[in-house]
C-alpha cells in the first residue's frame, strides 16, 4: 500500500495544505475546494456537470475541518456544507506552482526546420486498424501540429475516410472536400500553378478550420514541394528579436476577407499573433493574400506595424524553420492551422499536380485522442 498525505490546515482556514508522498506539497484555497466538490449534490455523478454556481460559493468561505478518508479528502466549511474529492484528481490538479509564464501553451511542443518529415509519418491502414498506431498519430497532430500518412488510397474522397478516424469535416463555402489544382479561372490562388508563401488558411474565417488536410491523387508536375513551418516557433523568434514588433501585432486586428467565388464574403478582424491576457499564444493567422484593410492601427503606429508585419514574414521564409517535402499520390498531411504555416513551390505546365483538401477541427481530434488514453488508465 502506497503511503497516504498529510494535511496541514491553513491558520485562518481559507486554505489547506496537502504534503504528497515523495516530498511534493500543494495548498488550496477552500473556495476552489468548494467549487470543485465531488458529491453528487455538488457535480452530476453520471455526465460530470458542475451542480453549483459562482453565486453558491460564499465569499470569505473557510475550511471547518478536513480529513482523509481512503482516496478522498472531506472537507466540511463554515457555511455548514460539506463535500469530497478524489485524492488522485486532486494530486493531478494542483494549481500551487511557481512557474514564471509561458507563450507556448502547455502540450505544445515548437519546431524549426530540423524536424524530421519522415519521423511523423504513419501508414494509413496502420492508423485505421490500431487504436495504439492512431493514438500516437493524433498526437503528433495535437504536440506539433503537424503528421504525414501514407498508403492512403490515392481516389477521390479518402481523405474524408481519414478525418473519420477521429471526428467531423468542417464544410465550407469550397464544398465538404476541395480540388487543389491548376484551374483556367481560379477562384482562389491556391488553384494556379504559382508557389503560394507559407500561409494559414482561411484567416478570414472566424472561427478558422482548425485543421486542414491535404491529400495527394497526383504528383507528375515538376517542382510544387510541399513545406510547413510553425508559427508558433516563428512568433517565438520574433518575440526573442524585437519584442516591441510582437507587441505590435499581437496588439490590433486587421481585417481579413475573402470574397473571390462570387458567393461569399467573409470577413474577419483578429490579430496576426493572438495571446491571451495571461500570455499565452492562442493562434496565428498568417496569410498575406487575405490580409485586405489595416484601419484599426493608430495613425503614428503604422508604419511601425509594417515593420513588425514584414519581419513575421520574413522570418516565416527563413530556410532554417522550414521542413520541406514532396508529396506522392497516396500521402497525406495534416496541420494544425491555428499554429502551423502551410506553402508550396511553384509548378510546371507539364505533368498534373492533383490533391485533394478538407478542413476539420481540432477540438474532435482532442476528444477522441483523450478517450484514446484513457486505455492506458483502465
Ligand atoms: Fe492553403
Amino acid at each position: 500500500m502506497s503511503p497516504a498525505p498529510t494535511l496541514q490546515p491553513g491558520i485562518d482556514g481559507s486554505f489547506i495544505t496537502v504534503f504528497w508522498p515523495g516530498g511534493r506539497s500543494s495548498r488550496y484555497h477552500a473556495v476552489w475546494l468548494r467549487d470543485h466538490g465531488q458529491d453528487a449534490a455538488s457535480r452530476d455523478p453520471g455526465n460530470g456537470q458542475k451542480k453549483l454556481s459562482a453565486t453558491d460559493l460564499p465569499s470569505g468561505l473557510c475550511i471547518r475541518g478536513a480529513t482523509l478518508n481512503g482516496s478522498r479528502l472531506k472537507v466540511s466549511f463554515d457555511d455548514g456544507s460539506l463535500t469530497w474529492l478524489d485524492l488522485d484528481w486532486l494530486r493531478r490538479h494542483a494549481y500551487d506552482r511557481t512557474d514564471g509564464e509561458t507563450l507556448i501553451p502547455k502540450g505544445r511542443k515548437t519546431w524549426a526546420g530540423d524536424l524530421d518529415a519522415d519521423g511523423v509519418m504513419e501508414s494509413f491502414p496502420r492508423v485505421a486498424d490500431d487504436p495504439a498506431v492512431l493514438e500516437k498519430w493524433l498526437r503528433w497532430v495535437d504536440t506539433l501540429g503537424f503528421a504525414r500518412l501514407r498508403d492512403v488510397p490515392a481516389v477521390p474522397g479518402a481523405v474524408l475516410d481519414v478525418i473519420a478516424l477521429f471526428g467531423f469535416v468542417r464544410e465550407t463555402n469550397y464544398g465538404r472536400l476541395f480540388e487543389v489544382r491548376s484551374e483556367p479561372d481560379p477562384v482562389n490562388l491556391a488553384y494556379t500553378r504559382m508557389g503560394l508563401d507559407p500561409h494559414t488558411d482561411n484567416p478570414y474565417r472566424d472561427p478558422v478550420p482548425t485543421l486542414q488536410f491535404l491529400h495527394c491523387l497526383e504528383n507528375s508536375a515538376g517542382g510544387g514541394e510541399s513545406n510547413v513551418v510553425d508559427g508558433f516557433r516563428v512568433a517565438e523568434i520574433l518575440r526573442r528579436e524585437d519584442p516591441a514588433r510582437f507587441a505590435l501585432l499581437s496588439r490590433y486586428n486587421v481585417t481579413f476577407r475573402y470574397c473571390g467565388d462570387g458567393r461569399s464574403d467573409l470577413t474577419a478582424h483578429r490579430p496576426m499573433l493572438e495571446v491571451s491576457p495571461d500570455g499565452q499564444l492562442v493562434q496565428v493567422r498568417i496569410n498575406s493574400r487575405s490580409f485586405q484593410s489595416l484601419t484599426g492601427v493608430p495613425y503614428d503606429l503604422v508604419p511601425d506595424f509594417y515593420a513588425a508585419y514584414r519581419h513575421l514574414e520574413e522570418i516565416t521564409r527563413r530556410p532554417e524553420v522550414s521542413v520541406t517535402f514532396r508529396m506522392e499520390p497516396g500521402e497525406l498531411f495534416v496541420v494544425d492551422n491555428t499554429r502551423v504555416l502551410h506553402g508550396r513551390g511553384g509548378f510546371t505546365k507539364t505533368g498534373l499536380r492533383w490533391l485533394q483538401g478538407a478542413y476539420a477541427d481540432i477540438d474532435g481530434l482532442r476528444s477522441t485522442l483523450a478517450l484514446l488514453g484513457r486505455r492506458h488508465a483502465a
